[in-house]
């Protein structure tokens, strides 16, 4: 039961009245039971809208988050005379027959919002033959440049001409297919070529390709919609152009960063949290890590129940791209490890600065030191480069209460469970990044038997 809203100055979780980036007061301490429901991904679910900008007839889009970065895609596609209704269940209906060229200022008002606007491109150079993208937001956890993406872009043939307030593309003879070798799989660059190549001229081959099982699903969408694409080993992705698409029917692969968040927020908390729409083969990797660090689990038809096994054991994880450790899991698991008897490290891979949010659990309690130099690994994928750090964490250490802020959404995310954790009251301020990639945070936060309020 929420046990909250004793404070003149705080608001309902959820209610009319809320701030808009609100601080949480959190009274730590206590175990989180019960049980969340994760819906779809948020790094399928925009993509997938994005999607529907190249069918002829409207797509349907299942399993929809409520959450900031689908409004941020739902508007751009809307300035862009897309029709998009929403029966509020996470129903998307997304109807791009109305589809224009958008103009400059309704463009640049989503300047800054999210990085998902650099997936227009090729939607956009297919349908108009140009396109405008603002100036990208999202999370500071690294450089996060985007010259993989314009590189394919210019291989598909249009001319990219860089603005100081965003990006000008245009391709007025078409785009045709290309051969692309990415020099590190990354997700976006891999869904832009995708995104892409569905309706360029002729054939496109992608060496280096991520294949995260988002970008599967993705590929699920665009099959759907009349593409052809084939993967094969090695991550070579096969895609050959065709000459119209048509609208998709589609329920979004569920949301496993969601997922592991809350299984971590159960393993630091000695709780019991059953995920529900939490599902096994997509988080095996994750899985296999909370297993060794002291967790158990159980794999339901409906889900996936986390709870800990036992006293939480130190670990040592490399993240990567899938199959690999997921960079988006290490920071709530870092929280759990504070508590494990021993020295875990984190070696984070994918992005620059992805172990600054530790300092905040430092003064909450915890002893991790952040070095600048990675562990060696011999067949890492991208040459070394001075994105390596590592995290040394040694437990156990009590945590107690803080004042922090969040510093992006995974990183948020982490300092609420690690509230949750400490003994005494914390505030957490700045929450609304959290809610850009959980959606119905403050309930399913009460759901699972958090003690806090929710204060401007
Ligand atoms: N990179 C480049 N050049 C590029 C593109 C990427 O150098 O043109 C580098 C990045 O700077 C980074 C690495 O390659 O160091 C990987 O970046 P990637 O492109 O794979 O990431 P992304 O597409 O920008 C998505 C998710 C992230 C998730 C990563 C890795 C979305 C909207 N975002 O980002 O999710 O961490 O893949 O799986 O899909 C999150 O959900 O909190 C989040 C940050």
């Amino acid at each position: 039961m929420n046990t909250l809203l004793s404070d003149a100055s705080a608001s309902r979780p959820g209610g009319d009245g809320e701030p808009t980036n609100p601080t949480l007061v959190i009274r730590g301490g206590r175990p989180l039971q019960g049980r969340v429901e994760v819906k779809g991904a948020k790094n399928l679910a925009t993509k997938a809208m994005v999607a529907a900008l190249l069918g002829e007839t409207v797509s349907v889009l299942r399993d929809v988050p409520d959450i900031s970065d689908v409004q941020v895609v739902r508007s751009l596609l809307e300035v862009h005379g897309v029709t998009v209704d929403d029966d509020g269940e996470g129903v998307l209906r997304l109807d791009p027959s109305g589809a224009v060229s958008a103009h400059m200022e309704e463009i640049d008002a989503h300047a800054g919002a999210s990085r998902i606007p650099i997936l227009f491109c090729g939607p956009l150079l297919h349908l108009l033959g140009q396109a405008f993208i603002p100036d990208l937001g999202g999370c500071r956890i690294g450089d996060r440049p985007i010259d993989f993406h314009l590189d394919a872009l210019r291989a598909f043939g249009a001319t990219v001409d860089k603005l100081p307030s965003g990006i000008r593309l245009s391709a007025p003879n078409g785009l045709h297919g290309a051969d692309i070798t990415l020099p590190y799989p990354s997700v976006g660059a891999t869904e832009q070529v995708l995104l892409t190549a569905v309706r360029a001229k002729g054939t496109t081959e992608l060496r280096g390709a991520a294949i995260e099982p988002e970008i599967m699903d993705l590929i699920a969408v665009l099959q759907k919609m009349g593409a052809i694409i084939s993967y094969e080993p090695n991550r070579v992705i096969f895609i050959e152009g065709v000459d119209s698409l048509r609208g998709y029917d589609h329920r979004c692969i569920f949301d496993r960063n969601e997922a592991a968040s809350w299984a971590c927020a159960a393993l630091a908390t000695d709780g019991d949290i059953f995920v529900g729409g939490a599902k096994q083969p997509e988080m095996l990797t994750f899985l296999n890590v909370f297993r060794k660090a002291g967790g158990d689990f159980d794999i339901a038809e409906d889900g996936i129940r986390f709870r800990r096994g036992g006293a939480l054991r130190p670990v040592m994880v490399e993240t990567d791209v899938h199959p690999g450790f997921m960079t988006d899991w290490q920071q709530p698991l870092i929280v759990a490890l504070t508590q494990a008897e021993g020295v875990s490290t984190v070696h984070e891979t994918v992005y620059e600065n992805r172990l600054g949010f530790t300092q905040a659990l430092n003064k909450m309690g915890a002893d991790i030191v952040v070095h600048s130099e990675g562990l060696a690994s011999p067949d890492r994928r991208v040459p070394r480069r001075a994105l390596e750090q590592a995290a040394v964490i040694t437990g156990p250490t009590p945590l107690h209460g803080a004042d922090v802020v969040v510093p992006d959404l995974r990183g948020g995310y982490s300092y609420v469970i690690a509230a949750l954790a400490a003994e005494g009251t914390s505030h957490v301020r700045g929450v609304e990044i959290i809610r850009r990639g959980y959606e119905k945070f403050f309930d399913k936060l009460i759901a699972v038997g958090a003690d806090f309020d929710v204060v401007a």
